[in-house]
């Protein structure tokens, strides 16, 4: 495949000082927001911001702030190199990275970097199982937002739950415009997601069991199927495997986000999400249950 090299800045303020040159041109921005590891999930993403802007940005943070578990962020996959490569086969422009440290260099003590309140949107689901994880999500995401400027920023349906958070905090601050791009996904269905490489085969192949389990709602929602504890049910009875921890298979209503898991009967397509963790490794997904998966 043909590749152009991109440019690389190690700080915000230098990629900031770049893309205010790109703003002054009046060049179309559009913006990937990341934490490596990359696999076809970001390209997709990548190519999207390709087709619709002049200039494409990605950036390469393993955001601290995120993680309420250290381990995780430990165990988390980096390889900035190889993301660099992949990254210039998609015709990226502009990669940058940084530090807390040049994130925030206006705080003098890390541990007390200001946490924006992620909001309503942050309630449950991730955010009960992940106390903290949108609060940190929301503080670098805004900081990712002021360093770019307007743009379109990409981001995966697979992280529902934040994708409605950053929708939020585009609103407040009036910028930029969210694009959500579909969920791609490996032969078997398993979400594309950078935690997948810490699988083994054998593993991967049990986690198609959340994609069979959100298929199986699907067909069941599809075929009339409108009792929210039955529609559970069947995913659990999928996800009902030794090496499956489960931690949530919820439904909700994707517009006014209020559990609807109390409901007996719904009247709405909800969206089903499903947190479950395999081999020690947490996966989440989720479907619209109203149409096919795209
Ligand atoms: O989705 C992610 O990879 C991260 O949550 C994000 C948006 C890059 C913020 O660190």
């Amino acid at each position: 495949m043909n590749s152009t090299a991109c440019v690389l800045f190690d700080t915000p303020q230098q990629a900031r000082h770049w893309l205010q040159q790109q703003h002054h041109n009046n060049r179309s921005i559009g913006f990937v927001p990341t934490m490596g590891a990359l696999h076809d999930g970001h390209l997709s993403l990548v190519k999207q911001a390709r087709k619709d802007n002049e200039i494409v940005c990605v950036s390469i943070f393993v955001n601290p702030l995120q993680f309420n578990n250290p381990d995780d962020l430990d165990k988390y996959p980096r390889d900035f190199d190889l993301d660099v490569k992949m990254l210039e086969t998609v015709g990226c422009d502009m990669v940058f990275t940084g530090t807390l440290e040049t994130f925030f260099p206006e705080i003098h003590d890390l541990s007390k970097i200001p946490l924006e309140d992620p909001g309503a949107f942050a309630q449950g689901l991730e955010g009960e199982f992940r106390p903290g994880h949108f609060d940190g999500v929301k503080t670098i995401v805004k900081r990712l937002f002021e360093t770019v400027g307007n743009c379109k920023a990409y981001f995966g349906t697979k992280d529902f739950q934040q994708t409605l958070v950053i929708k939020s905090l585009a609103q407040e601050m009036g910028y930029p415009e969210i694009i959500v791009c579909p969920t791609q996904r490996e032969v078997n269905g398993l979400a594309m997601s950078s935690r997948n490489q810490l699988l083994t085969a054998e593993q991967k192949q049990i986690a198609g069991k959340i994609f069979q389990a959100l298929t199986k709602a699907r067909a069941a929602w599809q075929q009339g199927q409108r009792d929210a504890s039955r529609l559970k049910h069947l995913m659990l009875e999928e996800l009902d495997h030794p090496a499956v921890d489960v931690e949530y298979v919820e439904l909700r209503d994707p517009q006014a986000w209020h559990s609807q898991s109390q409901a007996s009967l719904l009247k709405n397509p909800p969206q089903a999400l499903i947190a479950a963790s395999i081999g020690g490794v947490r996966l989440i997904d989720n479907a619209f249950l109203g149409e096919e998966f795209s």
